[in-house]
């Protein structure tokens, strides 16, 4: 496996993100809670860019006790990013679909070294 230099670790702020093109893939790498995650920039549905789509908060809508709907908000503490090419939605944390759990994006390997971010790409 080959590490590839993404950024410096400044240049990658809590919310932040940045998509490298390097040995053929391209990989998305997001801070999150202070965490660093990578997924492979394409998306299992079709193939698209999904790393580079919106970020926001997932969208639920709640219930009554009849299953009337009282609204939709935003979830708390979610965050996912959706594929612009047809609106799959992912958890950034977990990589998984919003709907199908089946469905989840590809991870990469992160690391810090020295104040600089790295990914690791099978070769
Ligand atoms: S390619 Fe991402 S939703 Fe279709």
């Amino acid at each position: 496996m080959k590490e590839i230099f993404v950024a410096a670790e400044a240049d990658i702020p809590e919310g932040g993100r940045k998509v490298i093109a390097a040995e053929g893939v391209e990989v998305g790498v997001f801070r999150i809670d202070g965490t660093l995650k990578a997924w492979r920039n394409e998306c299992p549905h079709q193939g698209g860019p999904v790393c580079q789509g919106r970020v926001m908060k997932g969208v639920e809508e709640r219930l009554d006790d009849e299953r009337r709907s009282l609204g939709i908000h935003y979830k708390d503490g979610s965050l996912h990013v959706i594929c612009p090419w047809h609106g799959y939605e992912f958890d950034i944390r977990t990589g998984r679909h919003t709907g199908l759990d089946r469905i989840r994006l590809s991870s990469h390997p992160v690391s810090v070294r020295d104040g600089a971010i790295y990914v690791g790409i099978h070769g």
